[in-house]
């Protein structure tokens, strides 16, 4: 897989299903839909339950190993459903194509490391830096946010002491 950037995202017959005890939760019913390059998707939208987020999930290939997938994912015309996970990592921020940006700062990220490691620990996956240049990458990309006073935030602040959004 060397393709990178934006591309065409098909989806087509997606279903999802969790194994609980002895019954079979369908969390995505048989989802088709295409996003096509430059292309803004505005249209999914559900109450709460309905599966908007185990189908964001799927996509990046996030859920447990366990969970029963069906239908294709094919972006730039490679079914992600196929890949190993060394080329799952690639197509996963970094400019490999696709991101996702979690809404709750609470259930989205490890509670007990710093915001600053856990953006540095992405920058290292994706970009190939460590230590001190993954560091001063997470603090200059905090900064581009106007997050950068240690009183409100920052580097050093954990999870809990961010306001989940409106
Ligand atoms: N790991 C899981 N195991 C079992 N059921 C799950 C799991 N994750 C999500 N679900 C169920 O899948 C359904 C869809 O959830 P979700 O995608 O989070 O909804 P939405 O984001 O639209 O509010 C819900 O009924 C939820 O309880
Ligand atoms: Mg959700």
């Amino acid at each position: 897989m060397t393709k990178t950037g934006a591309g065409v995202l098909h989806i087509r017959n997606l279903s999802v299903s969790f194994q609980s005890g002895h019954e079979l939760v369908r969390a995505v019913n048989t989802v088709n839909l295409t996003v096509k390059p430059g292309e803004i998707l505005g249209g999914l939208i559900g109450e709460t339950g309905c599966g908007k987020t185990v189908l964001g999930m799927a996509i990046l290939r996030l859920l447990h190993p366990d969970t029963l997938i069906s239908g294709e994912i094919v972006y730039n015309g490679t079914n992600l459903l196929a890949l190993g996970e060394e080329e799952m990592r690639q197509i996963r921020g970094g400019g490999g194509g696709i991101g996702m940006v979690l809404q709750n700062s609470v259930t989205s990220l490890n509670p007990v490391v710093t915001i600053g490691r856990q953006i540095a620990e992405s920058v290292e996956l994706h970009q190939g830096c460590t230590g001190d240049a993954a560091r001063s990458e997470a603090v200059r990309l905090l900064k581009e946010v106007g997050i950068s006073d240690p009183e409100t935030g920052g580097y050093d602040a954990y999870p809990h002491e961010f306001s989940g959004g409106a």
